[in-house]
């Protein structure tokens, strides 16, 4: 089936299985840095934006993303190296495998809030894991990054 969407700004058009989902029709079109860990909505490494709200490309069927905006890390590059620069500060990341999923879900979250609370900052990272560095470091340079931010709005 033919699917049309908004891929980090390009329109494209795919033809997917019925059955396809994002993740696989994302890295077939080459977007190598949509990775997937547990394929099954459980770990956050496969997350994209649709329409600008984190979602996990593993358990989006391609065909729902018909007319919508995808975006990936490759669209918020220097941002994203900011937020690594940050998680790498404070010690939360190791094999940074989940890195690409965390800075999509932190761009997101400064979109959304323009000066969360430590739940509501909880609460949005709360689907992205990582197997390698306890919570704690990440969440307090999502804090530092965060706070940047706002210095800078
Ligand atoms: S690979 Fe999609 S949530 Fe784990
Ligand atoms: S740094 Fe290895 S999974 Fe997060």
């Amino acid at each position: 089936m033919e699917v049309k969407f908004v891929l980090n700004h390009m329109d494209i058009v795919v033809n997917a299985r019925p059955d396809e989902y994002l993740a696989e029709t994302l890295r077939n079109l080459g977007i190598l840095s949509v990775r997937v860990g547990c394929n099954e909505s459980n770990c956050g490494t496969c997350t994209v934006l649709i329409n600008d709200k984190p979602a996990m490309s593993c358990s989006v069927l391609t065909a729902q993303v018909e007319g919508k905006k995808v975006t990936t890390v490759e669209d918020i590059q220097e941002e994203a190296n900011k937020i690594a620069d940050y998680f790498s500060d404070e010690g939360a990341d190791q094999c940074g495998f989940c890195l690409v999923g965390f800075a999509l879900v932190v761009h997101a979250l400064t979109k959304e809030y323009k000066d969360p609370t430590d739940e509501e900052i909880r609460n949005y990272l709360v689907g992205n894991l990582c197997r390698c560095s306890g919570y704690h470091a990440q969440f307090l340079a999502v804090k530092k990054y965060l706070a940047e931010v706002k210095k800078h709005a």
